[in-house]
């Protein structure tokens, strides 16, 4: 009988565990403001939506799994634009979203090599890379992270470093913010292509790193993006970028995989027979929006500035952001002592949900990660709340 089988069992979804937070923050005046998902606000840049709705247009016909080559070309030409990365569109295939890639590239690597029975992520991270592991029949060994947040290679121990099929790094971090640079970043491909184990660099904040707090923006929001692992190497490395964050296509699910041409060669024939593939409205977006820097620009000048607006407001508080400067999300420790769930109960009576640190991992359990992805107007008001803390 199914019901009676033995399996695997999913653990409740993380954000559905705050229904309850969420009803209290609900009956503050004017509702519960959301600061717990990362999920955009503002809507898809134009040219992405034209695009897409002209990709209605294929709708009879099935899309290439790997991706059309106009994506992909648009895809490496953004790398080498903006993250100094020369990549060959062969060397690029789509995925549906990123989380899809994050929670099944374990799976499909381990068909590769099925004695490797690990899958090292960040301890402190996007709860994908564990699942993604389960889901692979691997185990997920979350590695420690150091006083900056970053992952401490020195914490792997021998054993796992033998039995890793793969290796998550993340930075810019989610949800830290923390954002390494490009000597830690090839010190992580370094360490991972010595020992045969597969480097996946999820880069989906790759656009959103800021100057310091205090120190301003350019006026028109331009920005460097953080360093790519790609730079520091291809044989063994795979970038994976999502245009969820950068472009606020969540609700498109565009994304893509670049690097290694042999691991890119081996994971996209697997996805083709899968019947892995994105929808062309999606990939037309995804093209337009790829080409186009200055709706990034704009975005970013928009979360810097509720950046700050928090950052400022949090300093009249017990609470601190403990994390880096980049992405859009505050990483929040109080100062007398509560652990995170405490704190973000705290955070509802104010009409604010916010995410315990716990579910991205033990190590935050004593911090609440805030999106800042609610428009100024409504983080003004959780400013002035906070003064009531
Ligand atoms: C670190 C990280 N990786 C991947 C994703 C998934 O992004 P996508 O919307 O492309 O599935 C997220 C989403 O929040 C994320 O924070």
């Amino acid at each position: 009988m199914w019901v009676t089988a033995h399996g695997f069992v999913p653990p409740p979804y993380p954000y559905d565990r705050l229904n309850e937070l969420r009803l209290i923050a609900d009956s503050v005046q004017p509702g519960c403001i959301d600061c717990s998902v990362g999920t955009p606000f503002e809507p898809m840049p134009e040219v992405a939506r034209n695009a897409a709705i002209a990709g209605l247009a294929k709708g009879q016909t099935y899309p290439p799994s790997i991706g059309e080559l106009d994506f992909r070309s648009a895809a490496a030409d953004w790398m080498r634009r903006r993250l100094a990365v020369e990549c060959d569109p062969n060397a690029v295939a789509a995925g549906i979203g990123a989380k899809e890639l994050v929670a099944g590239i374990p799976h499909w690597l381990k068909l590769r090599r099925p004695n490797k029975t690990v899958v090292l992520h960040p301890a402190v991270s996007y709860p994908s890379y564990a699942m993604g592991a389960e889901l692979a029949g691997c185990r997920a060994v979350g590695v420690p992270a150091d006083d900056e947040w970053h992952l401490d290679l020195d914490q792997i121990s021998d054993q796992d470093a033998d039995d890793a099929l793969m290796l998550w790094i993340n930075e810019p971090g989610n949800p830290s913010g923390s954002s390494a640079d490009a000597a830690w970043m090839a010190r992580c491909v370094a360490w991972a292509q010595e020992r045969d184990i597969l480097l996946v660099s999820d880069e989906c904040y790759i656009e959103f790193c800021f100057p310091p707090h205090g120190t301003p923006l350019s006026a028109d929001g331009a920005w460097p993006a953080g360093p790519s692992a790609m730079a520091a190497g291809i044989d063994g490395v795979l970038s994976v970028h999502s245009l969820s964050k950068r472009s606020n296509l969540a609700g498109m699910r565009a994304a893509f995989y670049a690097g290694d041409p042999a691991i890119v060669g081996y994971l996209s024939e697997l996805r083709k027979h899968a019947g892995m593939m994105t929808p062309y409205p999606t990939q037309r977006a995804a093209t337009a929006a790829l080409a186009d820097d200055a709706h990034v620009n704009t975005q970013r000048a928009l979360y810097f500035e509720r950046r700050s607006l928090l950052l400022d407001a949090l300093n009249e508080t017990p609470l601190h952001h403990c994390g880096g400067d980049a992405t859009f999300y505050l990483w929040v420790r109080s100062d007398v002592g509560s652990d995170g769930w405490t704190v973000a109960r705290r955070f509802a009576e104010l009409g604010v949900l916010v995410s315990p640190g716990e579910f991205y991992g033990d190590q935050g359990a004593s911090m609440v990660r805030i999106a800042l992805v609610q428009p100024i107007g409504l983080l003004e008001i959780v400013a002035e709340r906070l003064a009531n803390w």
